[in-house]
């Protein structure tokens, strides 16, 4: 993953927020499959908060380059806010089905709640996809050091 550096700075570094998320559905997974349900609902209010805070500076950013970056220009906004509303969504329903789990949960209920969440993984990947082969590569070429630098600073703060 490069890594924002004086010398070479990228957004692609941004992506490693989606590996940290990523890591942290597979830790709520595995919770959910050894019945430790409190921590199944702990790693995936993380994941959320994460989620939120990573979505935020990205669609500050989204914002601004999509009116200033010619090969972006023209893009529509909401294909990828879009994605983030609907695996914003996905996160909400899960977290609610994992509220209600408890010692009585029978085990068929895991495995559908399991099988529903394949869903947002498969999203995800997608969205991580098309932001990593096209929208970062198509930022980087279209700004300079300096913009990126600064960019990569201030979505860092957040
Ligand atoms: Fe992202
Ligand atoms: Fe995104």
């Amino acid at each position: 993953m490069p890594e924002p550096t004086v010398t070479n700075p990228t957004f692609l570094a941004l992506l490693s927020a989606h590996s940290a998320m990523m890591g942290l559905f597979e830790e709520h997974q595995q919770a959910l499959l050894e019945r430790d349900f409190g921590r199944a609902l702990e790693r995936l209010l993380e994941l959320r908060r994460q989620f939120e805070d990573h979505v935020q500076g990205e669609e500050e950013l989204f914002a601004k380059l999509f009116s200033e970056v010619d090969s972006v220009r023209g893009t529509p906004l909401d294909l990828f806010t879009g994605e983030h509303k609907h695996l914003r969504e996905l996160l909400g329903e899960f977290e609610n089905a994992t509220r209600r789990l408890d010692a009585g949960t029978a085990g068929r209920h895991l495995i559908e709640l399991i099988e529903e969440e394949a869903l947002f993984k498969s999203f995800f990947r997608h969205h991580d996809e098309r932001e990593r082969n096209l929208l970062y590569p198509a930022f980087d070429k279209g700004t300079s050091d300096e913009t990126r630098r600064d960019l990569l600073r201030r979505f860092h703060a957040h």
